[in-house]
């Protein structure tokens, strides 16, 4: 009678704890009539949700505990039956399991000592998990786990024993006991499988939906975590990894913000050498480090700054030619810098020059003299050449 009790309340109360049972919040009780409509079962009433919220045993809970298994919360099936000849089970208490425990399969030596001692640690194992560590022991060439294995670390018993034959008191009272007619068919497969489960398979009503496990904690139903194994834990390193190396490289790139962009140029004063290692003509000797010409005439030297005043590309010296020629759009330039074909507007700028105090010509480009088209040139200023 204990089972036919248990099966026909276990299997009403949907996913509902088991008493004595915390007070539930309104999000565990629409889940659980969310529930129950999909599986046909009677939604619960307002009565019954009043109980829930309060923590209190529903009306018809109440009367099962109090010696008969009375209808389910359906508005249809309320009215109590007489009560049974054997004393009835209180509500939470686990349910006589019909099979073989698993001790003994480790016993018989159907468990291995490493699945054993997993057991032991009363962990349960999901099915994802499972298909893991065979995965893992495929690899490894390790033998499969068996049936028995599986079942253990599921946390279910190991094998079914032949299920006993009902009394037929027990038969007869639930024979008689009213029941939702929809949820007859229901109530029968969900409370056998309830039956067939040990009391601690019976604590959890089954895993709470993404979002909802502190609604379901605070409901008193417990909350599966991730598996603890070792594909997890590899997941969980490469996501702190990829997160540390975020961060870290989001620091490097904040702290390089407050340092100062240098920019290195070649220096904009510089020695050449002296006066007498010129000869008249054009000196290339320094084009490619500093930009510059070396232009001696008869009565001065001078340094030609080259940069054409087009658009600033590097003209080539063309000595057969004896002139200066831009590669970009064909200006070209006398012995002298100056302009005389192509699109070059005026002659090119000629740097400052003077003599060290250890006799060495000293040029500087940052300071440039030019002649720019109609007006006065600047090519005669002191600093623009050197006499002699
Ligand atoms: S840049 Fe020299 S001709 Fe245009």
């Amino acid at each position: 009678m204990a089972d036919e009790y248990q099966t026909a309340v276990s299997g009403v109360r949907g996913r509902l704890p088991v008493l004595p049972r915390a007070a539930l919040n309104p999000s565990v009780i629409a889940a659980e009539q969310a529930y129950r409509k999909r599986s046909g079962l009677p939604q619960l009433t307002d009565h019954d949700i009043a109980a829930l919220k309060a923590g209190e045993p529903m009306a018809w809970e109440r009367a099962a505990a109090g010696g008969a298994v009375a209808a389910p919360a359906a508005p249809a099936a309320t009215s109590a039956v007489p009560a049974p000849s054997a004393p009835s089970a209180p509500p939470g208490t686990p349910a006589p399991s019909s099979a073989v425990p698993v001790a003994a399969s480790i016993a018989a030596g159907a468990i291995s000592p490493e699945v054993a001692k997993q057991v032991a640690a009363g962990k349960k194992w999901s099915k994802s998990s499972i298909a893991a560590e065979q995965a893992r022991r495929k690899r490894n060439n390790l033998s499969p786990l068996n049936d028995d294995e599986i079942t253990a670390l599921l946390g279910e018993p190991a094998a079914a024993a032949p299920a006993p034959a009902a009394t037929p008191a027990a038969a007869s009272a639930t024979s008689s006991a009213p029941r939702p007619a929809a949820a007859t068919s229901v109530v029968t497969s969900s409370a056998a499988a309830s039956v067939a489960r040990t009391g601690a398979s019976t604590r959890y009503v089954g895993t709470p939906a993404v979002g909802t496990s502190r609604a379901a904690a605070a409901g008193g139903i417990a909350s599966i975590g991730p598996e603890d194994n070792e594909i997890n834990r590899g997941r969980r390193q490469f996501v702190w990894s990829a997160v540390a190396a975020f961060l870290v490289a989001w620091f490097i790139a904040f702290f390089r913000f407050f340092l100062p962009r240098t920019l290195f140029e070649p220096a904009t004063s510089f020695k050449i050498g002296y006066p007498s290692d010129y000869g008249l003509g054009v000196d290339t000797k320094f084009q490619q480090k500093y930009r510059i010409w070396v232009d001696r005439t008869p009565d001065r030297l001078f340094v030609i700054y080259a940069r054409c005043t087009h658009l600033g590309c590097t003209p080539d010296w063309k000595p057969a030619e004896n002139k200066f020629k831009c590669p970009c759009h064909g200006s070209g330039y006398d012995s002298e810098g100056v302009n005389f074909e192509g699109p070059a507007p005026r002659p090119m700028d000629r740097a400052h020059v003077e003599v060290a105090p250890d006799g060495q010509i000293l040029v500087d480009v940052s300071k440039l003299y030019s002649w720019p088209k109609g007006q006065p040139s600047g090519f005669n200023d002191p600093g623009a050449f050197l006499p002699g």
